[in-house]
């Protein structure tokens, strides 16, 4: 090993052998290697790391001294990476482009792109070179838009039935109010009782039909400022009740100095109540429901609302579905309300970020700051 001085002397004496141009490629593989943008990784002939840079070592949780000089089969292993990414067929000129790559560490799932490419002296390879890019931001975009394509579609279909169920629900129901005055003249109380149901059954058929409204054409949102705590305070009454049934604890940190949001107050508490409702619903038997509201830290015009609950979960076929319009493991559910939910979030202009495990269920819901205003 060199000292530090000796190291220092070393390098002095590189530079003073390099031209302008090559001390600048120098630097640019330094800041290459500490660059958190795209990960990179060189093997040399025998399919041993040389080199490896700080995004690939934190992405996979690892120590660049303990990798180095290892072969890249052993450090799959140790991953229990199966099947592996690639292999020593790289070596051999078996390049790729954007070959995908799944990878979860800490309970994050990664999706990662990955190229490999050789090195070559003189037409002999003598190393390869691996680069890794995170796209899981971007895939989570392109499901957002697929998923509200597929909402305008089935809200121009729900539009126009949803207004000819309604009409004759409307002629329906005066009939039946009629009717059960009639009856009340004539002292029928058992066919009364009758008519009663089926008043309240087409209570059921039009609610059920207003929600579906609201899925096939936004309704006409009034934008305030507000602090996004207030409106949570309001549905809490609302949702410690549900959850006293149910055996089920609210945990909720006030947070009085967040900044206010711009959204619809109605509207939201919908939102909030629908997630609540479907976290005390998992929680058959009884567990924790978790609300916490904060500035995101990655967007830092956005406040945060989570909702999480210590619930049965969603497989990760359910969790591709959760947001479609109908999709429902429940005998007496809908599927409308994440649907419901999802549509108003975007409609304010924010998002809705689901991810759940065997110990439960988590929504985020990040909605636009309103700038200019302090209140
Ligand atoms: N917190 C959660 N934990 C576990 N599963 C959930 C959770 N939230 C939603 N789901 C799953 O997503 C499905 C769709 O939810 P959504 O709220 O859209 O409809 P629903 O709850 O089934 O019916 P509705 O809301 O109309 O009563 C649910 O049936 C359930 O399988
Ligand atoms: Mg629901």
């Amino acid at each position: 090993m060199m000292d530090e001085p000796a190291l220092a002397a070393e390098e002095d004496s590189i530079r003073s052998n390099l031209t302008k141009q090559e001390m600048f490629v120098r630097q640019f593989a330094n800041r290459f290697l500490t660059y958190e943008g795209i990960g990179v990784l060189l093997l040399d002939s025998e399919f041993r790391i040389v080199e490896v840079s700080e995004m690939v070592c934190s992405l996979f949780g690892c120590k660049r001294t303990d990798i180095i000089d290892q072969s890249a089969e052993k450090w799959f292993d140790s991953l229990s990476l199966h099947p592996k990414p690639f292999g020593r067929s790289l070596l051999e000129g078996d390049t790729f482009r954007n070959r995908v790559m799944n990878w979860k560490l800490d309970k994050h799932n990664h999706k990662l792109m990955l190229d490999g490419e050789v090195l070559q002296d003189k037409g002999a390879i003598k190393g390869a070179f691996v680069l890794f890019r995170d796209v899981s931001h971007l895939l989570t975009l392109e499901e957002q838009i697929r998923r509200s394509d597929r909402l305008k579609t089935i809200g121009q279909i729900a539009a126009g039935t949803a207004h000819e169920i309604r009409n004759p629900l409307t002629a329906i129901k005066g009939f039946m109010q009629l009717l059960n005055k009639s009856l009340a003249d004539r002292s029928m109380e058992k066919e009364q009782e009758f008519v009663g149901i089926v008043l309240s059954e087409l209570e059921r058929v039009n609610d059920l039909v207003s929600e579906f409204l609201l899925l096939s054409k936004p309704k006409e949102i009034r934008l305030v400022s507000m602090r996004v705590g207030l409106v949570l305070q309001e549905i809490l009454p609302m949702i410690r009740n549900e959850a006293l049934l149910h055996n089920v604890t609210v945990l909720y940190y006030p947070k009085p100095e967040l900044a206010p949001i711009l959204a619809d107050k109605e509207q939201l508490k919908q939102v909030f109540l629908n997630l609540g409702k479907n976290a005390i619903e998992a929680m058959d038997g009884g567990g924790t429901l978790i609300i916490r509201d904060y500035h995101d830290p990655y967007e830092t015009d956005k406040i945060a609302v989570e909702i999480s609950d210590t619930g049965s979960g969603i497989d990760a076929e359910a969790l591709e579905k959760v947001f479609d319009p109908f999709f429902t493991t429940k005998p007496q559910g809908t599927g409308l309300g994440l649907s419901v939910c999802q549509r108003i979030v975007h409609d304010l202009g924010g998002s809705i970020e689901v991810s759940s495990d065997e110990g439960g269920t988590r929504f985020i819901v990040k909605l636009p700051c309103a700038s200019g205003t302090d209140d």
